[in-house]
């Protein structure tokens, strides 16, 4: 089938170059000729596992194509698939849904007849059948179908959950819609995923709802963090107690930092405005407290870091590790991590951050914070480390090795996955959200600064950078020591 994909951010480039892998012709178009220009020369414009390859796999077949020209993508498929950005409006807790009515406008003049506009982007429900009533505004006379499918995919795993999601849910009024996409996503089905057919209101819907509870039950787990640090328990137990149980799993219930991102937050926020437009705010008013418990998680953190800093930032030098809002992604749009990171400069703390990967985005987000090539650099005489951003290769980091670098050696777990007992035979003072506090089991007293630093672990491979010695020059110099 002839397909077009509208936005090409996450969402609508991998899936473009998803549709394409399993044998439609496709063309992805954007407004932005930056973007455009690097995916049809195969470099993404972000990172996502699995997608560069699935992007040359996809261009090489002839298969996938990319344009700046709605009119030209119009002319070229039947099938226009919207996945453009539904970001919070500045003025309240809404979807700001310009880019999809933008896209719209765009296209309506172009549709051919028994055209198929397909909504994947997150939208307040209701939006399929306004964007309905608008194309028989625009267009009177076309014969144009309107369906909503909305897209779950996680970052980080965006491929995967592309080519073998949980679901297919597709909401249509049109009979003639719905068997077009059980033919678009055959080969998906074929796999045995289920497809589900259901009306408009309720794909748009579905989607909302997922994310809503998913982040209730991070905030559930959090706050019981919370209690668990009033009380002396644990709750990293407790979660696995809790999830021994399938009625409750236990996916989604690691406390720590809380959720981030361009989903999750927004997507909780729009729900709250939706239904105060529809008169049942009080139905899920909880979810303001869903997004109160997470905020709550990051100042909770600045305080736990504060007070491990012996009760001001002023002065100290804090480590940052990780800045993405999630493992496996450069995404840090509503990070937690640099979020946290921002909050301790703005107290006082010299903020050294490192991410494997969302380096460049973290310093357009924060540009007043520092930015390290590697660990070592970043916890080179430091007074805490803090660790933000559950990387797997954190996990790999030899405290033993690490302890020499910084000037105290206490780390803040506050993603609650790194082996902290071995943290503590390496002389560490350690703290998690939501765990009792344990002793170290050496001394733990401040160290005057060494130089040189020594590398971490796994942490500083060649060819990733300047070596050691020259970093450790560079930080000691950059941080006036
Ligand atoms: C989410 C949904 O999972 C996906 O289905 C939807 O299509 C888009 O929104 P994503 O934003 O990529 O995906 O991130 P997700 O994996 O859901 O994680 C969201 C945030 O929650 C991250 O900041 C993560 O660190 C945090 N999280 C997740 C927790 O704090 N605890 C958990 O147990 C799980």
């Amino acid at each position: 089938m002839r397909l077009t994909v509208f936005g090409t951010g996450y969402l609508g480039a991998v899936h473009a170059a998803c549709m394409a892998d399993i044998g439609h012709e496709v063309v992805g178009v954007d407004v932005d000729e930056e973007k455009i220009a690097s995916l049809a020369g195969c470099r993404p414009p972000f990172y996502e596992p699995g997608f560069q390859e699935t992007l040359v796999r996809t261009l090489d077949s002839g298969r996938l194509r990319f344009t700046t020209s709605p009119a030209a993508a119009a002319q070229f498929g039947d099938v226009h698939f919207i996945c453009v950005g539904t970001p919070q409006r500045t003025d309240s807790f809404g979807a700001d849904l310009r880019g999809v009515d933008a896209v719209v406008d765009a296209l309506a003049p172009h549709l051919r007849p028994g055209g198929l506009i397909v909504g994947k982007s997150t939208v307040p429900v209701g939006t399929a059948c306004r964007i309905a009533r608008r194309i028989r505004t625009l267009r009177p006379a076309a014969d144009v179908d309107v369906a909503w499918n909305p897209e779950f995919l996680r970052e980080g795993f965006a491929v995967q959950d592309t080519l073998r999601p949980h679901r297919l849910v597709v909401g249509t009024e049109s009979s003639r819609a719905d068997l077009t996409m059980r033919r678009l996503y055959a080969p998906i089905l074929r796999a045995g995923v289920p497809f589900i057919s259901t009306d408009p209101a309720t794909a748009e819907l579905v989607k909302m709802a997922a994310n809503s509870f998913l982040a209730a039950k991070i905030s559930f787990i959090n706050a019981m963090a919370e209690v668990c640090d009033a009380t002396g328990a644990d709750v990293m137990t407790l979660a696995e107690a809790l999830g021994c149980d399938p009625r409750i799993g236990r996916r989604f219930l690691s406390p720590g930092l809380g959720f981030g991102g361009g989903c999750l937050p927004k997507d909780i926020r729009a729900l709250t405005a939706r239904a105060e437009e529809l008169g049942v705010d009080q139905a899920v008013s909880f979810l303001h407290h869903v997004d109160a418990i997470n905020t709550r998680q990051r100042l909770r953190t600045v305080d736990l870091a504060r007070q491990l800093v012996g009760g001001s930032f002023s002065g100290r030098h804090v480590a940052v590790l990780g800045a993405a809002f999630k493992p496996n992604s450069d995404d840090v749009r509503d990070s937690p991590a640099l979020d946290v990171a921002a909050r301790i400069q703005r107290d006082g703390a010299q903020v050294w951050v490192h991410d494997p990967v969302a380096i460049d985005n973290a310093k357009n987000a924060q540009p007043s914070l520092e930015f390290a090539a590697d660990v070592s650099q970043a916890c080179h005489g430091a007074d805490l480390v803090l660790h933000l951003t559950e990387w797997q290769q954190y996990e790999r980091i030899d405290p033993a090795r690490l302890a020499p670098v910084v000037r105290t050696p206490t780390v803040l777990d506050a993603r609650n996955t790194l082996d902290l007992e071995l943290w503590r035979s390496a002389g560490w003072t350690t703290r998690a959200l939501g765990r009792p506090e344990a002793a170290p089991h050496g001394p733990a007293e401040s160290r005057p600064l060494r130089s040189p630093a020594p590398s971490v672990g796994g942490l500083s491979p060649a060819g990733e950078g300047p070596d050691t010695a020259e970093l450790v020059a560079y930080a000691r110099s950059a941080r006036g020591l």
